[in-house]
């Protein structure tokens, strides 16, 4: 089963913000689909993502999920940028286009959630294949 939730984040991103929402939000929700603890996160490696304080608040609970860490502007090992690909595209069309953050924010949702689950199944299912593509390219841009 995949969750596919979308968290709209009201504050500038940093180490402590994202602590909140990784404590608040993704935990809460790691420990209901995954209650053996064998579910995986992944972030990226944005600065405020590798901050210290998240790296100790995942030691914490490290039986509860793992931690993926991915290389800093990876895009290829990225799932996400796929789908915010889906949504930009799908905002676009849009018309009239959103014009407060208020109407984006609805946007974004409604266009999130016509994603369909098959994509998010097929998008897991890449992980393992883009991993071995980049390790044969040793980091150089490959075609995901
Ligand atoms: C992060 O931002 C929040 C509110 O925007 C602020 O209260 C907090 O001190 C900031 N934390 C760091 C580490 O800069
Ligand atoms: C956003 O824009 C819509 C349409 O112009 C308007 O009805 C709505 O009140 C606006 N919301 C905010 C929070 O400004």
């Amino acid at each position: 089963m995949i969750w596919a939730l979308l968290i709209r984040v009201e504050q500038r991103l940093n180490s402590t913000t994202y602590l909140s929402i990784v404590a608040d939000q993704v935990h809460p929700i790691m420990l209901m689909a995954y209650p053996n603890g064998n579910g995986f996160f992944q972030q990226d490696n944005a600065p405020c993502h590798g901050a210290h304080v998240v790296q100790e608040w995942s030691q914490e609970h490290e039986g509860d999920f793992t931690l993926l860490r991915c290389p800093p502007q990876s895009p290829d090992l990225n799932p996400i940028e796929h789908l915010w690909d889906k949504v930009k595209r799908a905002i676009r069309q849009l018309v009239p286009q959103p014009s407060n953050l208020t109407e984006l924010d609805s946007a974004s949702r409604q266009a999130w959630y016509q994603i369909p689950r098959i994509t998010f199944q097929h998008l897991v299912e890449s992980m393992s294949r883009r991993i071995t593509a980049v390790l044969k390219a040793k980091g150089v841009p490959t075609k995901y």
